[in-house]
């Protein structure tokens, strides 16, 4: 029995759109699981709506009172947002996520990329297996400042602006050294790296400038630039070598797709979009409209999203029974995807997200067994 005073977290779900549907809906019978068989807080979930369908509906992407139930949450569980058939008048996609990092200054996206067995052994190097790495990238600022602000002069020229300030470039460096500090302190690799295009933009120089400001602070980790385009190579050819990267939006939205390609996908892609007072864990992948609706999709990207944010409630919460769930979530991923008998559709195999979800429930206990 827990007793009356057991904490409870309130947790805002957002599920979306297209297959964001499904693998919530995976992901909130596992964490069910999961509490179920483990002491500590409780997590409460509660559905709202947001999303392109809704639009398509109501005319609003992200209703007010969406936002403001994320507002007051403890934390936001996100499935996907978007469908490309439901557009804003100028073109542009319904993106409630979008907006949710504006609206709640989640300036962090945090995407870690990390082999383990059971994932497809996408580069014939063995030392691939030892992938470790975590993307952050900038949200508030960057390229996608200019979302919602393009223009285009006279039908024959168009404008989109990137923004790039010191407060924006010095706290997504400051948190990239505060993760690699920690990082550090387990042993996993930590090296900082400031991905830009400092040869060409003034913007990137300035970005640079604030981060070299930042890394000045933390001397005790190690630290290096890197240009966007080498940086492409680099994780292609020696992703193993990489720590943590930092970097402008747009730079990071199209690496963060390059990096879960190491590791088999958009279905093993976690994330997390953190500012200092609220955050929200999602798969990096969209509704993928291909397979939404018939059981494809693979619910793991949004299951580690899960443990990323346990985790971070624990260290909020100062609450280490949640880091512990988070570790027996991660555990059995690896465990259900490990065994050789649950592969994935995306991986080439046969089981969809209900078989997949069952299996991994399957080796929770398992999972916590091996955490005792
Ligand atoms: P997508 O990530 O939805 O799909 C890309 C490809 O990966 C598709 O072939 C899809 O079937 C596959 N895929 C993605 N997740 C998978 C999973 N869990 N299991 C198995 N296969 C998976 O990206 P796409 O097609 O560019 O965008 C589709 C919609 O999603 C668009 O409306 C887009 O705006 C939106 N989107 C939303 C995001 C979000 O909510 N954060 C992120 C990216 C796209
Ligand atoms: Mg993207």
């Amino acid at each position: 029995m827990r007793s009356p005073t057991t904490q409870t977290l309130d947790i805002a779900v957002l599920p979306g759109d297209g297959i964001g549907t499904e693998v919530m809906q995976a992901c909130l019978e596992l964490l069910r699981a999961t509490q179920a068989a483990s002491t500590g807080p409780v997590l409460r979930f509660t559905e709202h709506a947001a999303g392109a369908q809704y639009y398509a509906r109501t005319g609003v992407a992200l209703p007010e009172a969406t936002l403001e139930a994320c507002r007051r949450a403890d934390a936001i569980l996100f499935g996907a947002g978007g469908w490309p058939q439901i557009r804003y008048p100028d073109g542009t996609e319904i993106a409630p996520q979008l907006d949710l990092r504006l609206a709640l200054d989640l300036y962090a996206g945090v995407r870690p990329i990390r082999w383990f067995p059971g994932l497809p052994k996408v580069l014939a190097d063995p030392r691939a297996q030892a992938i470790d790495f975590v993307l952050i990238r900038e949200q508030t600022e960057g390229l996608f400042y200019s979302r919602g602000r393009g223009r285009i002069d006279d039908g024959h020229t168009a404008w989109d602006t990137m923004r790039i300030t010191r407060a924006g470039s010095a706290r997504v460096s400051e948190f990239a050294f505060g993760l690699a500090a920690q990082r550090k302190a387990a042993s996993k690799p930590s090296r900082v790296t400031c991905v830009d295009k400092a040869n060409v933009f003034t913007s990137m120089a300035f970005f640079r400038k604030v981060f070299d400001e930042v890394a000045a602070a933390h001397p005790e980790i190690e630290r290096e630039h890197a240009y966007i385009d080498a940086m492409a190579l680099t994780m292609v050819a020696k992703p193993w070598t990489l720590g943590v990267l930092v970097t402008e939006n747009m730079f990071g939205d199209i690496l963060s797709d390059l990096g879960a390609g190491l590791i088999g996908g958009m279905g093993m892609a976690p994330s997390g979009d953190i500012g200092d007072r609220h955050a929200l864990f999602q798969p990096a992948h969209g509704s993928a409209p291909d397979i939404a609706g018939q059981g494809k999709a693979n619910p793991c990207a949004m299951f580690l999203s899960a443990a990323m944010m346990l985790d971070w409630l624990a260290q909020r919460h100062g609450e280490p029974r949640l880091a512990l769930r988070a570790r027996a979530i991660e555990r059995a991923v690896e465990r259900a995807l490990s065994g050789g008998a649950t592969v994935p559709l995306d991986y080439g195999g046969s089981a969809g997200t209900g078989q997949v979800t069952a299996a991994v429930i399957e080796a929770l206990a398992a999972a916590l067994r091996g955490l005792d």
